[in-house]
């Protein structure tokens, strides 16, 4: 194995517990996931005191907004020095686009290394009927490989996907495209809200380039255990 590609989800409300476990999880894991439920309460400041860990982060904001407003979100995100972050691909080629830009010119100007920018498709609690709800094709599957062209189209590096889709996306997307999959679960543990999971292994061997786990790992007595368990099992 080239690199760790655990990333564990920080979904957490208060930067001691973070911090915590940012330190429990150091040099164990690929990176941690900082997303809006950390973020919104703790602020840039986590996101510093993670990188002063020396651990990557991946901040998982899903920008969504204009194409100028999405690229100096862009431009913070790489002045915090994140490794990854999220953004809607639904936001369209020209918001992507802008975002790529920024992160080139951001990362050469705070002298950074360009961030991974990747692409959300549609949220995964999203059923067809919701979709046709919002005035969208009623078929997630078409919908998830509309953007998902649309963001290679757009320069984009990869995407946030279910663990479920990845054999497809895989039929169709360029090899180094990065895929990022949440609804791991190890072997035996809870499943909590994901409904359609697959173990750490089986994601990777059906093409996943990262794994994001949260609640098995974090909620255990002894996180850094349940990540070093979890690594041997790849
Ligand atoms: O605790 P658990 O392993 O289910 O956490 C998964 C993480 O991945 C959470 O931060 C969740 O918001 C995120 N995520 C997800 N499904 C998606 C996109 C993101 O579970 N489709």
């Amino acid at each position: 194995m080239k690199r760790n590609p655990i990333i564990v989800a920080l979904d957490v409300q208060e930067s001691s517990r973070a911090l915590e476990l940012a330190r429990a999880l150091a040099g164990t894991v690929g990176a941690l996931k900082i997303g809006s439920e950390l973020f919104t309460i703790a602020g840039p400041e986590i996101v510093r005191q993670v990188r002063a860990l020396g651990v990557p982060v991946f901040l998982d904001l899903k920008f969504h907004d204009i194409p100028n407003t999405v690229a100096q979100a862009v431009s913070s995100a790489v002045q915090l020095d994140v490794s990854m972050l999220t953004i809607h691909a639904g936001g369209g080629s020209a918001m992507m686009k802008a975002a790529l830009e920024a992160a080139r010119t951001s990362a050469a100007k705070f002298n950074r290394p360009e961030p991974l920018l990747l692409g959300v498709t549609v949220l995964t609690s999203l059923s067809d009927a919701e979709l046709g709800e919002v005035g969208l094709e009623p078929n997630a599957v078409e919908q998830v490989a509309r953007l998902a062209r649309l963001a290679v189209q757009s320069g984009m590096n990869g995407l946030v996907c279910s663990p479920k889709e990845v054999p497809v996306l895989r039929g169709f997307l360029p090899p180094t495209f990065q895929l990022v999959t949440p609804g791991i679960r190890p072997a035996g543990s809870a499943m909590g809200d994901q409904k359609r999971t697959l173990t750490p292994r089986e994601a990777l061997e059906a093409g996943s380039n990262w794994l994001v786990i949260g609640r098995p790992i974090c909620a255990a007595a002894d996180p850094r255990r349940v990540a070093e368990e979890i690594v041997q099992t790849l």
